[in-house]
C-alpha cells in the first residue's frame, strides 16, 4: 500500500490558463506501435506517467532501445534489436495496456507469448474480442500455464465485425492488419480519437487505412513499415478535469490546447448545466466559466463520441452539488462506480438504482474527509470533490493518479488550488482506513 496520500484544502474559485500534455490512451498504443518498424521512432508530447513508464520497461524487455527525455517530453524508441516476442507476467500484470504489444508482435514475428491481462477493479475487462478477431486472423491461441502463446504461420487479410466498438481490440486488430497481405475490413471499430491517432502513426510509417462510414476500417497490408516522428494527440481527458475543476469551485478556467470537438456531448453537459462554455477558433482552447447555480444533469456513458467513461467519475463529483437530481448510467464497464462510496463519505447523496445507474441528488455541501481512490478517473472524481469539500480532504491510492496523468496537480495548484502530495498523518494510518484500503 502506497502510503502516500494527496492532501486537498478548500481555496475558493479556480482561475487561470493551463495547457494539456499527450494522451495516455493514445501514447501507450502509439509506443506498442512502434514495434512494427525496424528503427528509430521518435515520440513528442509524451506524458511522463507511471503507465508510459511501465510500457518503456516492456518495450526495453522486447529488447527495443528506449531513452527518454522528461523535460522535453521526448521519447525515442529504437526498435532495429527486437527479437523477443514474450512479455514477462510482471510487467503484463501491472498494467492492462501491455496487450496491446500483441497486434504488432503478431505482425513483425508471427508470435507473441503473454500474459492474460485478468480484470481490474473497473470490470472484468477480457481480451475476447482481441482473441476471437485474431483466431479469425489464422492465429492459433493455446495456454500454457499463465502463458498465452499466439501463433501462425501467416496472417490471414479477412472482414472482421466487432459486436462492441472495444478500444484496444480495434488497436490490435488494425496494429496486426498493417502487414498482413490483402484487405482486412473492420466493421463496429472504435473511432476514438486516440484510435484516429493510432491510425495517423500508421500511415505515416507507410500503411494504407481508411475510415469509412459506418464506423469501418479498411487495411491494405504493406510488406514494411518505417519508423516515424509524431506528436501525440492532447489528452481530452485531462482536458475534461481540467474544465471540471473550474466548473466544481465556481471558477472560470481556460484550457488553452484543449481539442474542443474531442468533447462534444461532455461540453454540452456543462452548457445544459448552466456553466458558460466558450470554444477557439477552429475548435482549439475552452474556456468555462462556472455558473454559481448549476443544474444537475442526467447523462449516459458510450463509446465515442458518446460521454466517455472516463470522464464518468470526474462529472458525478460535479452533479453531487448541482441543483436537483440526475441520473448517471455507466454503460461502458459493468463496474466503475467504486468512487461512489467515497463521494458519499463526503456527504455526497448517491443512490444506486441498478448496478449501472445511480442517482445523485445535489446537496449544498461536501466535506472533506480521508477518501481511497480505486482507479485513475475515480482519483480525478476525489480530488476535483475536495476542491469544493469543505474542510481538507486526504486521498490515498494515489497510484491510480501517477499512472494517468503527468504532474495534474500542479496544473490545479497554478490556478489556485491547495494540493500537497504528502504522507499520511497518524489518524490516515487508522485501523478503518487501512481495513478499507485492503477490501478496495
Ligand atoms: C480503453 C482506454 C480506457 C477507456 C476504454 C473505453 C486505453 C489504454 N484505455 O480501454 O481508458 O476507459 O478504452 O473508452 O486506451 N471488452 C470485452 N472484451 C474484449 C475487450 C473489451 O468484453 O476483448 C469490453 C470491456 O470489458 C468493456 C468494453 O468492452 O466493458 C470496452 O472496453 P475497451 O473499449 O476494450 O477498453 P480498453 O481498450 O481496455
Amino acid at each position: 500500500m502506497s502510503q502516500e496520500c494527496i492532501k486537498i484544502m478548500p481555496k475558493g474559485p479556480l482561475s487561470g490558463t493551463v495547457s494539456l500534455v499527450g494522451a495516455k490512451n493514445a501514447v501507450l498504443v502509439i509506443m506498442a506501435s512502434t514495434l512494427l518498424t525496424e528503427g528509430t521512432s521518435v515520440l513528442t508530447n509524451v506524458p511522463v506517467s507511471a503507465d508510459v513508464l511501465g510500457m518503456i520497461e516492456l518495450l526495453r524487455e522486447l529488447g527495443a532501445q528506449v531513452s527518454f527525455d522528461k523535460e522535453k517530453k521526448r521519447l525515442v524508441i529504437d526498435t532495429s534489436d527486437v527479437k523477443n516476442f514474450t512479455v514477462s507476467p510482471e510487467i503484463m500484470k501491472e498494467m492492462r495496456a501491455s496487450v496491446l504489444v500483441m497486434g504488432p508482435l503478431l505482425a513483425r514475428f508471427l508470435r507473441a507469448h503473454i500474459v492474460f491481462p485478468g480484470g481490474c477493479l473497473i470490470g472484468v475487462r477480457p481480451i475476447d474480442y482481441h482473441l476471437k478477431n485474431f483466431k479469425k486472423m489464422g492465429v492459433s491461441i493455446h495456454h500454457v500455464d499463465e502463458l498465452l502463446k499466439a501463433e501462425t504461420q501467416k496472417l490471414q487479410a479477412t472482414r472482421l465485425a466487432l459486436e462492441y466498438p472495444s478500444v484496444g481490440a480495434t488497436e490490435n486488430i488494425l496494429m496486426a492488419a498493417t502487414l498482413t497481405e490483402g484487405v482486412t475490413t473492420l466493421v463496429n471499430a472504435a473511432l476514438e480519437p486516440e484510435v484516429l491517432d493510432l491510425v495517423e502513426v500508421l500511415k505515416k510509417m507507410g500503411a494504407n487505412i481508411s475510415v469509412v462510414a459506418p464506423a469501418t476500417i479498411e487495411v491494405t497490408g504493406v510488406s514494411s513499415l518505417q519508423p516515424i516522428e509524431h506528436e501525440i494527440i492532447v489528452d481530452r481527458l485531462e482536458a475534461g478535469t481540467l474544465l471540471l475543476a473550474g466548473v466544481i469551485s465556481r471558477g472560470d478556467v481556460y484550457v488553452a490546447n484543449a481539442r474542443a470537438h474531442d468533447l462534444d456531448v461532455f461540453l454540452m453537459k456543462l452548457q445544459e448545466m448552466g456553466h458558460e462554455v466558450e470554444i477557439g477558433a477552429n475548435g482549439i482552447g475552452v474556456r468555462v466559466k462556472a455558473t454559481p447555480l448549476p443544474e444537475a444533469v442526467s447523462f449516459k456513458t458510450g463509446p465515442y463520441p458518446g460521454f466517455p467513461t472516463d470522464l464518468q467519475a470526474p462529472m458525478m463529483a460535479a452533479q453531487c452539488l448541482a441543483a436537483g437530481t440526475c441520473e448517471i448510467h455507466e454503460t461502458v464497464f459493468e463496474n466503475r462506480f467504486l468512487h461512489v462510496r467515497e463521494l458519499q463519505k463526503m456527504g455526497a447523496q448517491i443512490k444506486f438504482l441498478f448496478g449501472d445507474k445511480v442517482q445523485v441528488k445535489g446537496v449544498d455541501a461536501l466535506y472533506g474527509t480521508h477518501v481511497i481512490a480505486s482507479d485513475i478517473r475515480a482519483s480525478c472524481a476525489l480530488v476535483l470533490a475536495g476542491l469544493a469539500a469543505q474542510g481538507p480532504t486526504i486521498m490515498t491510492g494515489i497510484k491510480h493518479w501517477r499512472r494517468g496523468y503527468d504532474k495534474l496537480e500542479e496544473k490545479l495548484i497554478s490556478l489556485g488550488a491547495s494540493l500537497t502530495i504528502d504522507m499520511p498523518d497518524e489518524l490516515m494510518q487508522s485501523g478503518d482506513l487501512i481495513n478499507l484500503e485492503q477490501q478496495l
